[in-house]
């Protein structure tokens, strides 16, 4: 069993005014706000959005994460512009013996455009990789996404690949880019 790592106020500081603040209940009312704000356009790229109810069910979905984010099988973190929350960045799941992790993103729409989720990406994978916890970094996204592709190329990953029909989306079966950067712990 992997051990319970402490949580509390865990962060990752990418920039004076750009912060990453792991799940935690605090955040959920905002969250949740900034979901049905961004929920018709994010159902474009993500599945997800279309089965957000309540706030009380995004609390249930935070309290989740957070579990998962403290036993090493996933990890969330909320994106923290001056104070105002604009998106999030997770790994969806790490394998821990393969140190491999599947990242996911995705921002508020009025945010993109801004280097936003790589300067955020850059401080994340550097973080993992410096800890030796993830060295396989992974991007799944749909060959039409281009700005999701445009995101995995800009930071140096590599593509490996075409997964075929691999992502269920608004009712069809998408064919998947899988992008990868490995990063070795890097020493100060
Ligand atoms: C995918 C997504 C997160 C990309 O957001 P983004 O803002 O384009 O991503 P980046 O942070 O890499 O920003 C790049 C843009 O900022 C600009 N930029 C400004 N300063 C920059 C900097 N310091 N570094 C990098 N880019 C910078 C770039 O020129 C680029 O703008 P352009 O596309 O107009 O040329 C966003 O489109 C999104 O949330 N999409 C919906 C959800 C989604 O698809 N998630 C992924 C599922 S696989």
């Amino acid at each position: 069993m992997i051990p319970e790592q402490p949580l509390q106020d865990e962060m990752i500081q990418v920039t004076p005014e750009l912060t990453l603040h792991a799940a935690d209940e605090r955040f959920v009312s905002e969250l949740h706000q900034l979901v049905l704000k961004n929920r018709h356009w994010l159902q474009h790229s993500l599945n997800w959005p279309q089965f957000v109810g309540s706030e009380e069910d995004s609390r249930q979905n935070m309290i989740s994460n957070r579990l998962l984010h403290q036993r090493g099988y996933a990890k969330m973190f909320l994106i923290v512009q001056r104070e105002t929350l604009v998106g999030v960045l997770s790994f969806n799941s790490i394998e821990p013996l393969n140190k491999a992790g599947y990242i996911g993103y995705w921002l508020d729409e009025a945010h993109q455009g801004q280097g936003i989720i790589s300067r955020c990406l850059a401080a994340f994978m550097y973080y993992y990789a410096q800890q030796g916890e993830v060295r396989r970094f992974v991007i799944k996204c749909r060959v039409e996404n281009e700005r999701s592709n445009q995101v995995a190329l800009r930071n140096g990953f590599t593509l490996e690949g075409c997964l075929k029909q691999a992502e269920f989306l608004n009712g069809h079966y998408h064919d998947q880019n899988i992008y990868a950067r490995i990063m070795d712990e890097v020493s100060d």
